[in-house]
């Protein structure tokens, strides 16, 4: 049995999201491993291809097209917020840039939707993989017809953990590195992968126990924060605050290991 909702605006708002995803993902598929264009944005190691902009170019149109009056949030630049607007779409249309424009396959599409300031839709769709991590508020998380659910690890040492690197690695102090040492001496092992929604939702689908990173975006969580809260997991700041939306401070996790993931990123 996939994702089933029974509040009818949801639902509409899931089947555009899922067809976006879907469209901006055979765009990736088609174009992964073939000569791109790529420039840089903040800093020399933060990419954009082509087809970040082709892909954020496909959802945008495709939302315009059928729901005039939502407001939006994507990362190549398309913004518009209409202040009596109650839906919001927030998009990362190639979330792995890098990965992408050096041919490792792990990135994916991100859309989450926000009702009334309330995190309702997400979904996230891995192309090469086809599979599709999606939530409703309220109805679950799921990979295809599976429900998710996080691990029940509560042992830091057995954990599998992810994390990332902020693209101003190369010139901030604020650098991860430290927090990254700790991790790595007490859990099991650990993971940079480079694709904040896909540790999000590996995180909700039991894959991986726990997740953290600093200086992400409103785009790189929106739909995973939702994804990983429907499968039970937990998201905090780092000092066990409430989920941080703009990305400033990611915790993630299991629920049973929080504290102890916590205890490593913010001593
Ligand atoms: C990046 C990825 C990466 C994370 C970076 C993000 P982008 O997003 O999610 O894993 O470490 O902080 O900015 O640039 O590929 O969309
Ligand atoms: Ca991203
Ligand atoms: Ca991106």
């Amino acid at each position: 049995m996939p994702l089933a909702t029974t509040d009818p605006e949801l639902a509409e708002l899931l089947a555009l999201a899922r067809e976006l995803a879907a469209t901006a993902g055979a765009i990736q598929r088609k174009r992964y491993e073939t000569g791109l264009t790529i420039e840089t944005k903040s800093a020399s190691i933060d990419l954009v291809t082509e087809v970040d902009r082709a892909c954020e170019r496909a959802i945008v149109d495709g939302i315009r097209a059928r729901r005039p009056h939502d407001a939006l949030l994507a990362e190549e630049g398309h913004r518009e917020a209409t202040s009596d607007a109650r839906i919001r779409w927030i998009i990362d249309p190639l979330d792995g840039t890098t990965n992408f424009a050096h041919g490792v396959p792990r990135f994916c599409v991100s859309i989450g939707i926000e009702r009334e300031g309330v995190r309702s839709v997400g979904v996230v769709y891995d192309p090469l993989l086809d599979e599709r991590f999606e939530a409703v508020t309220g109805a679950g998380a799921w990979l295809g017809d599976r429900q998710l659910s996080v691990t029940g690890e509560s042992d830091f040492g057995r954990a599998l953990v992810a994390t990332g690197f902020a693209y101003d690695v190369h010139t901030s102090d604020d650098d991860n590195l430290a927090a990254f040492g700790r991790v790595v001496k007490s859990a099991r092992g650990i993971r940079r992968d480079g694709s904040a929604a896909l540790d999000l939702c590996y995180v909700a689908a039991g894959r991986i126990d726990a997740y953290w990173e600093s200086k992400l975006h409103p785009w790189d969580v929106a739909a995973g924060f939702l994804i990983l809260e429907e499968a039970g997991g937990r998201t905090s700041d780092y000092r066990n605050g409430p989920p941080d939306a703009s990305g400033r401070e990611v915790a993630a996790s299991n629920g049973q290991l929080h504290d102890a993931l916590l205890a490593r990123i913010n001593p």
